[in-house]
């Protein structure tokens, strides 16, 4: 029997790589094993549980503010001793984490090869996102299957040197998984989402984590927020508050007993993308998310200046509002003011998939392993 080994630590890689987990569940010819490096702990935790997944190897590494290099060091290490137990014919790892990275690095020592899910996203700029924009030319440049979700993340691929033959345009499987969620009747399990009057306020839904954002640009989003919210008074904003110090100590100090401003712990995958669902707009400097809103037909500003997924972008749902105070408020004003742009950019479209990208990777990736000598 073919062997495969899935390895992840963090809540986006998780929800990503779950679809593909429960194709492989379902392959005769493939026995896939699971490990989490554990780069998060509750927020992965929440992922596992709701995909019920349970993992055969946990690292269990998160630590409190941990570094990138203990990251890197320590994953590196454990990852040794799983690849030498378990012998895999392949790794398969996802997007652009420390965890993605170190897992194909650990796997090349060993000479195994590696398949990129979520390949080719680029943005030129090595220091944004950081680490996630090296993290991904590294895996890039180890992996031998490439498996991108759109054809300009293929063109982004050729570019870098990788050859055409070992790149597959799959869709992205953040679709698969956002299908497998939404639903008209859901109950939320935090009473206050149920309660919230979705069609008389405008709920705006905010996340913010990103290393390039912590201090100054993080302090510059929040003063925009609260300013939007006391200009306008049909607003109500929910920021699930990732749970990073760097993050989760700034947003408590500037944003915690601000009218119409609700500061809530991390939501499951459920409950997060069935909000995303009912809110007016989202402010997000997410990756994933820039993904999922355009199918549900919600505008996405993204608190950054520049992004790896130019094709929401293109089709006009999502818009670059960057980090400066008065642009935020500019931009989110004229969605909450202006009836005739706000439309255009609800238009739902959805240019990563058609929630079958896992079940092209699995058919691939089996061939490609039936063919090795
Ligand atoms: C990580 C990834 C980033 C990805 C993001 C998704 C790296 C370097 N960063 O960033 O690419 O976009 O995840 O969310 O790979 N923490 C908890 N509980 C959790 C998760 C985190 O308490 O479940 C706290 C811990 O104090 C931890 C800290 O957050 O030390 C930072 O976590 P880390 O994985 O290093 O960075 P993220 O900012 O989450
Ligand atoms: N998400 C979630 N609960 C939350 C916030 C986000 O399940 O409270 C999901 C979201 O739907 C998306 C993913 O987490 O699929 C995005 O994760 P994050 O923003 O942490 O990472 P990124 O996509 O930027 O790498």
């Amino acid at each position: 029997m073919l062997k495969t080994l899935t390895v992840f630590g963090t809540r986006p890689e998780a929800i990503k790589m779950a679809p593909l987990i429960k194709k492989l569940e379902t392959e005769p010819a493939i026995r896939n094993i699971v490990c989490v490096t554990a780069q998060h702990r509750e927020m992965l935790d929440m992922v596992l549980n709701q995909f019920c997944i349970k993992p055969n190897y946990d690292l269990d590494l998160m630590s409190n503010c941990q570094s990138i290099t203990e990251i890197t060091l320590r994953t590196l290490r454990g990852l040794q001793t799983v690849l030498h137990r378990e012998k895999p014919d392949a790794v398969l790892v996802h997007g652009d984490t420390t965890t993605t990275f170190t897992a194909s690095l650990a796997a090349f020592y060993e000479k195994i090869p590696v398949g990129h899910i979520e390949a080719g996203l680029r943005s030129w700029n090595i220091y944004s996102p950081y680490p996630e924009e090296m993290n991904r030319r590294l895996v890039g440049a180890i992996a031998g299957l490439h498996f991108a979700p759109t054809e300009g993340n293929k063109q982004n691929l050729l570019q870098c040197g990788i050859e055409e033959k070992n790149i597959f345009v799959t869709g992205n499987t953040v679709i698969d998984a956002l299908r497998m969620m939404v639903s008209n009747n859901f109950i939320f399990p935090n009473q206050l989402l149920n309660q919230l009057d979705y069609s008389n306020k405008k709920v705006i839904l905010l996340t913010a984590h990103r290393r390039e954002n912590w201090g100054e640009n993080l302090k510059n989003i929040f003063s925009a927020v609260k300013d939007i919210v006391l200009d306008h008074s049909d607003t109500e904003v929910i920021f699930p508050v990732h749970p990073n110090p760097a993050v989760k100590d700034l947003a408590d100090k500037l944003l915690e007993k601000t009218n119409r401003i609700h500061l809530i712990p991390p939501l499951d995958y459920k409950a997060f993308t069935n909000l995303l669902s009912r809110c007016y707009l989202v402010l997000t400097d997410s990756g994933g998310i820039q993904e999922e809103a355009p199918s549900l037909g919600k505008p996405v500003l993204v608190l950054r200046t520049e992004t790896e997924r130019p094709e929401a972008v293109e089709a006009g749902t999502v818009k670059m509002a960057g980090v400066n105070r008065h642009e935020i408020y500019r931009q989110t004003t004229e969605l909450i003011t202006d009836k005739k742009k706000y439309k255009q950019m609800s238009q739902a479209v959805n240019p990563y998939g058609d929630g079958r990208a896992a079940e092209r990777i699995a058919a691939i990736l089996k061939q490609y392993l039936e063919g090795r000598p």
